[in-house]
């Protein structure tokens, strides 16, 4: 499973991009907007800073034509730039034509299986199933992204799973578990990946007995 991190901060790209696990970053227009920096220079330097990943930047815009314009102008910034677009009727025909020009896509916003279909069908690179927010609404986030990556798989769509909103460990685990192709997250649930008690303790002792006996590598 791909690994994104879900931000615009630089800094935090940098961090990641260092562990060597880092397969892409995905923004949306608060990330940006939270990032204090103009949009096309957060993203070309978020593209620098992981040179051979997948990078999602969103168009605003709610109608076709404006949406073409600005998906045409971000898709130009760099190779590695997938459009984001939105799961709303302009977003989906916008896929499609971004499709058959051979931009890849990330179609946001997607809750529902059905969504899914239409984005798979537009010939979505990437499919942004939201888990926390539906969650925070007390519903099960990962019941559409199991039922998303059995579609792709029955039906045979070329579209990736990507399970967007993860607000914890477990839900990278139950992305696992589902079979979804990516997880995107903050870096803080990234940094959570590493941690177990036991490691530490684990680690802490090996140290004590090795510098106790006196023991040198070098
Ligand atoms: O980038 C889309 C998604 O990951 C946003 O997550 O935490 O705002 O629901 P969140």
């Amino acid at each position: 499973m791909k690994l994104f991190l879900d931000t615009g901060i630089l800094d935090e790209v940098k961090q990641a991009a260092e562990w060597g696990i880092l397969d892409g970053v995905t923004t949306n227009p608060t990330l940006v907007a939270k990032a204090g920096r103009g949009f096309k220079e957060t993203v070309l330097a978020i593209c620098d800073a992981v040179p051979n990943g997948a990078i999602s930047a969103e168009v605003v815009a709610t109608d076709y034509d404006t949406m073409l314009k600005e998906a045409t102008e971000i898709a130009s910034w760099h190779p590695n730039i997938v459009v984001k677009v939105p799961l709303i009727e302009p977003g989906v025909r916008l896929v499609s034509t971004l499709a058959d020009r051979g931009v890849k896509t990330n179609v946001t916003l997607v809750f529902t299986l059905t969504q899914a279909l239409l984005a798979a069908k537009a010939g979505a690179t990437f499919i942004s199933n939201f888990v926390g927010r539906v969650d925070d609404l007390s519903g099960d986030g990962m019941e559409a992204v199991r039922d998303t990556v059995n579609m792709v798989e029955n039906y045979g769509y070329e579209s990736q799973v990507l399970v967007a909103s993860v607000r914890h460990p477990l839900h990278v685990v139950q992305a696992l578990q589902c079979g979804a192709h990516v997880a995107t997250m903050p870096l803080g649930v990234m940094k959570a990946l590493f941690k177990h008690s036991l490691t530490d303790a684990g680690l802490k002792r090996f140290l004590e007995d090795w510098n106790n006996a006196g023991l040198t590598i070098f």
